[in-house]
């Protein structure tokens, strides 16, 4: 396959690893490019240490995945020196997921990150704003999630890509402020919820935070959705994630919008191969249609 444009960006491979799986130290990252995924998104970086909520934080079930990690960081220092790791062990596009409390928490990282090695930066506004009197997330609103670009813009040259959670209205709108305040792309879509799981032997939520997202084969159906909703209304290229585990669900990601295709969760169900599994079955798709990559992205948008 030939090299894929994402703004100003070339991936080598359409597959990306989503943040928070395999993405805290180098060799993981390294292993997973290795493994065939063309970018790699690192677990959402702090600017200092956060310890995350205690044990557990994970819980499968049948149909997905629910976690309340709780945004542990090692800090912007040392995942800069993981970063450098991938760097000198892989081809990968690395992308360095950010989170902050409040926008300038977001603008100080984002400064630290601008002058490393690293290829583009995501913004995961999908974290509370601590001065929000309801402690939404900045991706609540349009005019939230616009907060916080505002101020990250000016501080960095790298491409600013956004993700955007899947649980409030008007994704579309949100996506369009997005672009209009400077972002050049956008990664849909965080995970689904809050959800809760109960042990039924102690009547108690599994999860230690109680309420957690949700990830993996349940949320394909709305991650699509969310895809399509927000291609119709931007013209910036996006990063389409949630549920995918086969080569049938990044070719519906894609053609719903997406330029490239994320697998958080999956790796879980499939294992590493899952980037090459998808790579080869999207080309083989083509062949038999005979269509080009980028006649695939959108298509649902055309009329028949
Ligand atoms: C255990 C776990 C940790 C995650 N941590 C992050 C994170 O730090 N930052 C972020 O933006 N998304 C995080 N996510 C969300 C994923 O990047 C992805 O958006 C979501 O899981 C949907 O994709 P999937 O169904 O392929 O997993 C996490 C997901 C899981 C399951």
């Amino acid at each position: 396959m030939e090299d894929i444009s994402f703004g100003k960006l070339k991936f080598k491979r359409n597959g990306i690893l989503a943040s928070g799986i395999l993405g805290t130290t180098g060799w993981s990252m390294a292993k997973v490019a290795s493994a065939g995924a063309g970018g790699i998104t690192c677990k959402s970086i702090s600017l200092n240490f956060r310890h995350g909520h205690p044990t557990p934080v994970v819980q499968a079930y049948e149909h997905g995945i629910l976690n309340a990690v709780g945004l542990s960081s090692s800090g912007i220092d040392h995942s800069n020196h993981e970063l450098t790791i991938v760097r000198k062990n892989s081809d990968a596009i690395i992308i360095a997921s950010v989170f902050g409390g409040t926008p300038k928490e977001f603008a100080q990282t984002v400064e630290k990150l601008d002058h490393t090695i690293i290829d583009a930066i995501e913004l995961n506004i999908s974290c509370p704003n601590v001065a929000d009197e309801f402690g939404l997330p900045f991706s609540a609103t349009p005019e939230s999630a616009v907060s916080v670009i505002k101020i990250v813009r000016p501080v960095t040259q790298k491409p600013l890509i956004i993700k955007l959670s899947p649980n409030f209205p008007k994704l579309g709108l949100i996506a369009k402020a997005c672009e209009e305040a400077g972002a050049n792309g956008i990664t849909a879509i965080n995970t689904v919820g809050p959800g809760m799981l109960i042990d039924i032997d102690t009547f108690q939520p599994k999860l230690s935070n109680k309420r957690g997202g949700v990830s993996g084969p349940a949320i394909l159906p709305i991650a699509i959705r969310c895809v399509h909703d927000i291609y119709k209304n931007v013209t910036i290229p996006i990063i389409g994630m949630g549920g995918i585990t086969h080569t049938e669900d990044a070719i519906q990601m894609i053609a719903a919008g997406a330029t490239l295709y994320g697998v958080g969760s999956g790796i879980l169900y499939n294992g590493l191969e899952i980037f090459t599994e998808i790579n080869q079955g999207i080309t083989d798709f083509l062949a038999k249609k005979g269509l080009t990559y980028q006649e695939l992205i959108g298509i649902s948008h055309r009329e028949g």
